[in-house]
């Protein structure tokens, strides 16, 4: 099967890949390049554990092919977590104890971070929607609500802080 070199943009790194015309951007990611933090299930755009950020925005891997992505920005779980200071989401979820078997967390805070970009405060049913795509099966959602609400807040104080 004939391949094709693509470059792709990864947490600010450039990505040289050789690949099948047919792969998607979740397998390129997970197999090729090690990313695992972005995780598989469905592979039919119905349970967001696969969630990324492609040029801002949040979007199932599994169902882009990669070379759909081709100079494009992608931001994955571990891109988010190793931005500078950036990890107010994390720390929301662990301290509201809405972590249990974890699976879904990668997916659920690349999510948060597109919808909290563009909702610095948003209401409890807001972020119930922008989370509708992410499915959990442990925690019944309600301390996955509590966290992105908590994370909003935190974020808005620091940024309120930084301008003084
Ligand atoms: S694995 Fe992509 S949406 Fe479920
Ligand atoms: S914490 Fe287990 S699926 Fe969400």
């Amino acid at each position: 099967m004939s391949r094709i070199a693509l470059a792709l943009t990864i947490n600010g790194q450039r990505h040289d890949v050789l690949t099948e015309a047919h792969r998607t951007l979740l397998d390129v990611l997970r197999a090729d390049l090690g990313l695992t933090g972005t995780k598989e299930n469905c592979l039919e755009g119905e349970c967001g554990v696969c969630t990324v950020l492609l040029d801002g925005m949040a979007v199932d891997s599994c169902l882009l092919l990669a070379a759909q992505c081709q100079g494009r920005e992608i931001v994955t779980i571990e891109g988010v977590s190793s931005r500078g200071g950036d990890d107010v989401l994390a720390r929301a979820f662990i301290d509201c104890g809405a972590v249990q078997c974890g699976y879904c967390i990668p997916g659920m805070i690349i999510s948060a971070t597109a919808f909290l970009d563009e909702h610095p405060s948003p209401s409890e049913a807001e972020v119930r929607e922008a989370l509708a795509g992410n499915l959990c099966r442990c925690t019944g959602y309600q301390k996955i609500v509590d966290a992105v609400l908590a994370a909003g807040r935190t974020s808005g104080t620091e940024t309120r802080g930084d301008a003084r």
